[in-house]
C-alpha cells in the first residue's frame, strides 16, 4: 500500500482523499484489533511531538499524547498556553509556532481563532494536524466519528446523520458534513434558529449534491437515523448573556428509531445527553472516544514514516 499521507498537514477534513481516509482506517483497525499488544511501539523513537493547546481539552490532547507515546515518540508541549512567552510577554503566534516547530518534527495545536491551524502549517516547518481551530474544523474528530460509524455498520455508504444541537458553533460538525458527499450520506439538521449550520456550509453542500433538511425537533426525524450525532451548546463561543435551551435526547425519543441505531456525540456533554442513556443499545459515544486512539496513532504513523507500517 502506498503511504500518501507522509509529511502532510491535516488542516481541514478536505485535505483527505478517499482513498487516505481508507488508508487510515485499514490502519486505525490494525490498531484498534491490536490494543493489546500495541505493536509499532518502537516505530517512531526518533520522532518528537509538538502538543501545543492553546484551548481546553481532554480527549483530544490525551489521545494525541497517548498514541505518540504508544508509538514511541516523545511529546513536548502544553496544555496551558497562559505560561508561554505568547501569553504573557506579548510574542505573535507567528513567531511562537515558529519557534516550536524547530523543536520537533509535527505540531498538533488547537487554538480558538479560526484559521490558526492554516496560519501554523505555512509558518512552522514541520507537518501541522488541526486539533480543533476555532468553531471552523476539528479534522481528527471526524476522522474518528467516521471510523466509529465503520466499526457499527457493514458500510458508510448511505447512511443517514441526524445531526442535533449547535450546528452553527460545533466544529466538529462543520468537519463532518464536508464529508458526506464522500459516502453519499444524507443529513438531517435538527436545530433552533440561532444555532443552524453557517449558509457557507449549506452552499458548499448544495454544490456536492448533498442530499439535507432542517428540523426544529428529533421526533420529526428519529426514525429515519442510522446515527443521532448530538451535541452541546457551546456556550464558550457566545456572548454570556445567551440563554439558549438544549435539544434533548430521551428514552421516550429513543423508543422510536430503528434497533441498530448509534448515537454519537463528540464529547463533552451536558444536559443534552442524560447519562441514562448510557445504557441503551443505541449508547456509543465512548467507544468513539476510544476510537480517537487508533485513528490518531495511524494519522502520526503515516505522516510521520514513509511507509505503511502493517
Ligand atoms: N471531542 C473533543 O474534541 O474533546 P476535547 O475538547 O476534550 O478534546
Amino acid at each position: 500500500m502506498k503511504n500518501t499521507l507522509y509529511q502532510q498537514s491535516l488542516i481541514s477534513i478536505q485535505d483527505l482523499s478517499l482513498e487516505q481516509l481508507q488508508l487510515l482506517f485499514t490502519l486505525a483497525e490494525y490498531y484498534r484489533s491490536h490494543k493489546d499488544s500495541r505493536p509499532n511501539s518502537t516505530l517512531l523513537e526518533e520522532k518528537i511531538i509538538g502538543s501545543t493547546f492553546f484551548e481546553a481539552s481532554t480527549r483530544t490532547r490525551l489521545s494525541f499524547e497517548s498514541a505518540a507515546y504508544q508509538l514511541g515518540a516523545k511529546v513536548i508541549g502544553f496544555s496551558d498556553a497562559n505560561n508561554t512567552s505568547f501569553a504573557t510577554k506579548g510574542e505573535s503566534l507567528k513567531d511562537s509556532l515558529r519557534i516550536i516547530g524547530s523543536y520537533c518534527d509535527l505540531l498538533v495545536m488547537r487554538h480558538p481563532a479560526a484559521g490558526s491551524a492554516r496560519l501554523a502549517a505555512e509558518t512552522a516547518n514541520v507537518p501541522v494536524i488541526n486539533a480543533g481551530d476555532g468553531a471552523n474544523q476539528h479534522p481528527t474528530q471526524t476522522l474518528l466519528d467516521l471510523f466509529t460509524m465503520q466499526t457499527a455498520f457493514p458500510h458508510l455508504e448511505g447512511l443517514n446523520l441526524v445531526l442535533v444541537g449547535d450546528l452553527k458553533h460545533g466544529r466538529t460538525i462543520h468537519s463532518l458534513v464536508q464529508v458526506a458527499h464522500l459516502f453519499k450520506m444524507r443529513l438531517y439538521f435538527v436545530a433552533i434558529n440561532e444555532l443552524s449550520l453557517p449558509e457557507t456550509l449549506l452552499f458548499q453542500l448544495k454544490c456536492q449534491g448533498v442530499e439535507f433538511s432542517f428540523h426544529q425537533h428529533l421526533e420529526d426525524v428519529i426514525k429515519k437515523a442510522d446515527v443521532i450525532y448530538m451535541t452541546r451548546i457551546q456556550k464558550e463561543r457566545m456572548r454570556p448573556d445567551d440563554n439558549l435551551q438544549p435539544l434533548v435526547l430521551n428514552q421516550n425519543l429513543l423508543a422510536k428509531a430503528k434497533a441498530k441505531m448509534k448515537i454519537l456525540h463528540p464529547l463533552p456533554r451536558r444536559e443534552e445527553l442524560p447519562t441514562e442513556l448510557d445504557t441503551t443499545p443505541h449508547a456509543y459515544y465512548f467507544e468513539q472516544a476510544q476510537n480517537g486512539l487508533y485513528v490518531r496513532k495511524a494519522l502520526l504513523s503515516l505522516i510521520l514514516t514513509k511507509e505503511v507500517p502493517l
